[in-house]
């Protein structure tokens, strides 16, 4: 297959930041690499947009925060990504952008179609082109959403989607959320507000209060003036992302029945929820998002529901740059990396 760039003329090769050893953001290098062609059931999509996410950064530098899963997990986790040096040398995990062109049995696409998606730990989205098959966390773009909209959600929605789908949340019921203002945090407190109706409580840093209340939370809490375990007031649900807090902490902070669920966890959690499965009325719950479903992400957004609050645009070449922001702790809402000027 041939492809063309924007002058007409046939491209094999294409932009991409590369990331050939783990390491700090400086070791993200912009490189002309080999494009990828599509297979049979595959497209291969334009990026337009793509984000930097706790995926990218943790797989970028592999030793820094990829420890928030059970211990077993870690060599399973360190032989996909590559022992030595990583083997997903361009990150990226969700993006928008146009398809290009079509595998010889793909159905569901044509070209020129503007899609967006989600690929994880797959990663490959920080080049101008991607392959993906067409069965997977992919579809049409939002029609109200700007390229670097739609990018920045697909992670966020999918994750705090599914988990809060699992969690069966009723109208008025009282949610706090820790990690609040995170990629999970920030789509599950829209989600928890505008879709289920819930009472929503957002656990954020000082710097992020306005924002997790912009996105619908109904209190808000600086987890560092103010230890909410400490306030008397009680919830349904403790809805822990980066496991900040613990459950003999927050046990008094549920009502009867309440469920301490957690996005982030190790051996002593799974212990807990089985435990506590068994014993008294409070139950802990390790939730896994396993599906990766955007369809309902796409529903969700072109309704209103999910929205995107992008705080800052960096351009491909900038994408060390991009990362730098994320980890030292500066965003409020998505960082969105564009390619259009490619
Ligand atoms: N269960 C699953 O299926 C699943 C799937 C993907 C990822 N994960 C897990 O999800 C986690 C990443 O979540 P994410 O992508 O939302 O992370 P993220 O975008 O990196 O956000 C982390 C947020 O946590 C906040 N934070 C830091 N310390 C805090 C504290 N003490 N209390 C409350 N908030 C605090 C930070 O902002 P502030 O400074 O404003 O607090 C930051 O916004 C990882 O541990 C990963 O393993 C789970």
């Amino acid at each position: 297959m041939i492809m063309m760039d924007n002058k007409g003329n046939a491209k094999n090769k294409m932009k991409a930041i590369v990331n050939e050893r783990y390491g700090p953001p400086e070791g993200l290098k912009l490189k002309e690499v080999d494009a990828p062609t599509p297979k049979d059931k595959e497209i291969q999509i334009r990026i337009h947009a793509t984000t930097v996410g706790f995926g990218d950064i943790a797989a970028r530098d592999f030793t820094y925060r990829i420890f928030h899963m059970p211990a077993p997990l870690y060599p399973l986790m360190k032989f996909v990504f590559g022992i030595r040096k990583p083997k997903k040398t361009i990150l990226g995990t969700e993006f928008s952008g146009t398809v290009e062109a079509l595998g010889a049995n793909v159905t569901l696409f044509k070209e020129g179609d503007d899609v967006f998606g989600y690929v994880g730990q797959k990663m490959g989205c920080y080049a101008e082109y991607m392959c993906m098959s067409e069965d997977g966390s992919v579809t049409l773009k939002p029609t109200n959403m700007t390229h670097a909209e739609a990018a920045a959600i697909p992670y966020g929605g999918i994750i705090a989607g599914e988990i809060l789908r699992k969690m069966n949340i009723q109208p008025r019921q009282k949610i706090l959320i820790i990690g609040a203002s995170g990629g999970i945090g920030s789509a599950a407190v829209q989600l928890a507000k505008h879709h289920y109706d819930a009472e929503v409580t957002g656990v954020c840093g000082t710097p992020r209060l306005e924002f997790v209340k912009s996105l619908g939370a109904d209190k808000v809490i600086d987890y560092t003036k103010e230890d909410f375990t400490q306030s008397g007031e009680t919830y349904d649900i403790i809805f822990d992302i980066l496991n900040k807090s613990s459950f003999g902490r927050c046990k008094n902070s549920l009502v009867k029945n309440g469920r301490y669920i957690l996005a982030s966890f190790g051996m002593k959690h799974v212990f807990q929820m089985l435990w506590t499965k068994l014993i008294g009325s409070k139950k802990v719950i390790c939730s896994m998002a396993m599906k990766e479903d955007i369809h309902p992400v796409k529903e969700l957004a072109e309704i209103g529901t999910l929205k995107a609050v992008i705080d800052k645009s960096f351009l491909l070449e900038q994408a060390a740059e991009a990362h730098k922001y994320v980890e030292e702790g500066r965003k409020k809402g998505h960082v969105v990396i564009t390619l259009d000027h490619l």
